[in-house]
């Protein structure tokens, strides 16, 4: 039988439209997903929308439209991005969807129904881009004397006070402890499951969870003037995904084996909040939550609040949707926070895909053209590479276990270097035809096999074409690993194409 694998993104605000901190955390997961695919597993990739409270009401409001509207508009946005980066999620919740009301009100009546939730009143420092309650000494101060500023935006916050019902989340401080306890890597990296066991010790105060002031949310079962808190509301969308409320025999079987792909921002939310809500309604906490650090910008988060903003499609004018999943999944690594810079992406597709990748298809083409008649041979059984293919395979599959990808592609890559290494020592294209020419050349198509394989995940365009002109047929995508990688399966006397540049050399510009 094969392997569940459950991966979710965070559902993105439909205040505005999706940019390329958005795209990071989604192409990673898009990227996660096709891999396990490749193993075999049975994969449900979730990513979405999320289109309730105040944020995004005030936002229509300044649009001059419903909010209802302007989440249809900004939904249709992430979907056709996504598609533009051959991101294919197997589900794009939205928290509009009929079934996810269901969800929310079932999950939350259960939360009620065992005592975890009551009425009280609550006033504080809350900022509306976060949509969240911050203490005074979270603030930092004003320049402009106002109110004092969130530490995720930079903006004043706003004093509100509100009647409304609580989560008790103060009683979940030991429980959430003894699951941290019991649990040996919820929360990777490790650095980040610190920082969430530093949350819960620092102590946690209950949580309002519903919203009087505003009726742009789920309503309250139990209380119909009350709308859920919109954290409370989409934390739940990956539980409704997979049936919480409307088919629990495979909620069951999905839950609570997945792995959920977050920023540092939400870190609160997902290692904190969340779980101690799935233990307040009789559920497992998550199994994994990956948290990653920020794209930066010039030094600064990018975020659409600020003006350092860019979007995908610009970038994908410049190096092409393998070019942009390649720097996105290539470029950081999988925790710390990282700059993105023209110049980086430009010289990440310069050295690995114009240089690397593309050098090695273009001489095995032009010298199979030259000096087998344009038919590629086999490999040798016995050959240095096949070694070399083996670590290759155990590192990269290692490194996608562990969530990441950047090392995964740097091991796939150490195979390709090798085998433009030997080329560069053997010379074929100085030398007579021959076994000796042909032995060569099977090692190289037969790396070149291999590698659109190992790639497919990431190189989603270019792994078709690779695979197309050695000569095989079907697609990289329909292989299944390990076997597929085993050495010798590229079966020679197939036509190769020279073809164009598959990644032609870009010039570094302002
Ligand atoms: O927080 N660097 O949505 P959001 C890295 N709706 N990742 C970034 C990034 C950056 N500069 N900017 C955005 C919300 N992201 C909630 C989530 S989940 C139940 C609800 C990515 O639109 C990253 O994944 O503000 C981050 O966590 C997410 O976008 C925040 O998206
Ligand atoms: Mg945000």
């Amino acid at each position: 039988m094969s392997d569940r694998f459950f991966l979710t993104t965070p559902i993105y605000y439909v205040n505005d439209v999706p940019h390329i901190g958005h795209a990071y955390t989604t192409v990673m997961a898009d990227a996660l997903a096709r891999w396990h695919r490749l193993l075999g597993d049975d994969v449900f990739f979730l990513t979405g929308t999320d289109e309730h409270g105040l944020k995004i009401a005030r936002s229509a409001e300044a649009n001059g439209i419903t909010p209802q509207e302007q989440a249809d508009r900004t939904a249709a946005r992430f979907q056709e991005t996504w598609a533009s980066l051959d991101i294919v999620p197997d589900r794009f919740i939205r928290t509009t969807d009929p079934d996810h009301t269901i969800a929310v009100q079932a999950f939350l009546q259960k939360v009620y129904d065992n005592g975890h939730i009551y009425q009280g009143s609550y006033a504080g420092w809350y900022c509306v881009a976060c949509e969240a309650y911050y203490e005074e000494a979270d603030l930092s101060p004003n320049p402009d004397g106002g109110p004092g500023l969130d530490p995720v935006h930079n903006r004043p916050v706003e004093w509100f006070e509100e009647e409304n019902w609580f989560f008790r989340l103060s009683a979940f401080e030991q429980p959430l402890l003894d699951w941290y306890e019991r649990q040996p890597a919820p929360v990777n990296p490790q650095g980040k499951r610190n920082e969430a066991i530093g949350l819960i010790k620092g102590g946690l105060h209950d949580i309002s969870i519903t919203r009087s002031s505003l009726d742009w949310g789920v309503p309250v079962p139990w209380d119909d003037r009350q709308v859920f808190y919109v954290w409370y509301d989409a934390l739940i969308n990956y539980a409704t995904a997979i049936g919480y409320g409307t088919d629990q025999q495979r909620f069951d079987e999905w839950w609570p084996h997945v792995h959920h792909l977050i920023g540092k921002d939400i870190l609160r939310f997902h290692c904190v909040y969340w779980p101690a809500m799935l233990l307040a309604a009789g559920e497992e906490p998550p199994a994994h939550i990956d948290v990653h650090g920020y794209l930066l910008v010039g030094g600064e988060k990018m975020s659409k609040t600020s003006l350092n903003q860019i979007f995908p499609a610009d970038l994908v004018a410049e190096v092409g949707v393998d070019g942009f999943r390649h720097h996105f999944t290539h470029d950081t690594p999988f925790g710390p926070d990282g700059d993105f810079s023209y110049e980086g992406i430009i010289a990440r597709y310069n050295a690995d895909l114009a240089n690397n990748l593309g050098n090695l298809l273009s001489r095995v083409a032009t010298v199979v053209a030259k000096k087998c008649d344009g038919i590629g041979p086999a490999p040798q059984p016995d050959s240095p590479l096949a070694a070399v293919a083996v670590e290759v395979l155990a590192d990269t599959t290692a490194a996608w276990t562990a969530v990441q990808p950047s090392a995964a592609l740097d091991a796939t890559w150490r195979l390709i270097r090798e085998t433009n290494a030997a080329l560069e020592a053997a010379e074929p294209w100085k030398v007579e035809p021959g076994p000796a020419v042909d032995a060569v050349l099977g090692d190289a198509l037969e790396v070149l096999r291999i590698v659109a394989i190992l790639a497919s995940p990431v190189l989603t365009r270019a792994s078709v074409e690779i695979w197309r002109r050695i000569g095989l047929s079907g697609s990289p995508a329909e292989q299944r690993l390990p076997d597929a990688a085993a050495w010798g399966g590229y079966p020679g006397g197939l036509p190769v194409e020279k073809g164009e540049p598959l990644f032609p050399r870009l010039k570094a510009q302002a």
